[in-house]
């Protein structure tokens, strides 16, 4: 069986940055591996992104959750289960601890709800083998954010102000105490090698433990 990692975070952590630094060693290291992202990574999956992330879509949190739940299950049983099958690493930039600190955490919905739907959508043998929470404040994210010139059209979630962000942050911290061998928690202001030695020195623990 594969290798499944999840990176996590709020706005602005590092996740993308780190996602391809690591993408970029398993490819040196010859490792057979997949990326993706969420919501997306199906035809259909794409298309739900797009209603997702645009700003005009008049969504109810119980609506928005249902539609990642929709992509999710296409992701997972589509292409993430089959790779995992075939001995693959996949990674994913985001999976359902985003829900759950988004939607559960910071939004309105009941974490019970959330689990029940989740369970449902992704089946057995969808966990992560191992998740990178990249803990960053509101302000730091924001000002790296800033600081992109390419960021600065904000989606409908980066668009929420500080107290929504600062619930996330927390709800993702909650999580990682309560799945304390799954998540992986690493201080994102480090700068980025920092956070990378972290990454690949954690993988590589776990990685040839499961081989
Ligand atoms: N460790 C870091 N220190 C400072 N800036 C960073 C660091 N990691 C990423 N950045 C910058 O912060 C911005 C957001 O990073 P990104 O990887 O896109 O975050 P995410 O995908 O989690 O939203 C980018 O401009 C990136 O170059
Ligand atoms: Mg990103």
């Amino acid at each position: 069986m594969g290798f499944l990692i999840s990176f996590e975070g709020g706005e602005g952590c590092g996740k993308s940055t780190q996602i391809k630094r690591f993408s970029q060693y398993l490819t040196e290291k010859k490792v057979d591996f997949l990326l993706v992202r969420e919501p997306g990574g199906t035809e259909v999956g794409e298309k739900i992104r797009q209603i997702l992330l645009d700003n005009k879509s008049d969504l109810s949190p119980e609506t928005e959750f249902l539609l990642f739940s929709a992509s999710r299950n296409k992701l997972i049983s589509e292409v993430v289960k089959p790779a995992l099958a075939e001995g693959k690493v996949v990674v994913m930039d985001r999976y359902f601890d985003s829900s759950y600190a988004y939607q559960g955490y910071a939004g309105k919905l009941r974490l019970n709800d959330i689990k029940k739907i989740t369970d449902f959508a992704i089946g057995d043998g969808a966990l992560p083998d191992l998740t990178f929470l990249l803990d960053l404040s509101y302000e730091d994210g924001l000002k790296r954010k800033s600081l992109d010139e390419n960021l600065k059209n904000l989606d409908r979630f980066e668009q929420k102000g500080k107290m929504y962000h600062d619930r996330v942050r927390a709800g993702y911290l909650d999580i990682a105490k309560h799945n304390k061998k799954r998540v992986f928690v690493i201080d994102g202001s480090q700068t980025p090698d920092q956070v990378f030695g972290e990454i690949v020195g954690e993988f590589e623990k776990r990685y040839n433990r499961k081989k």
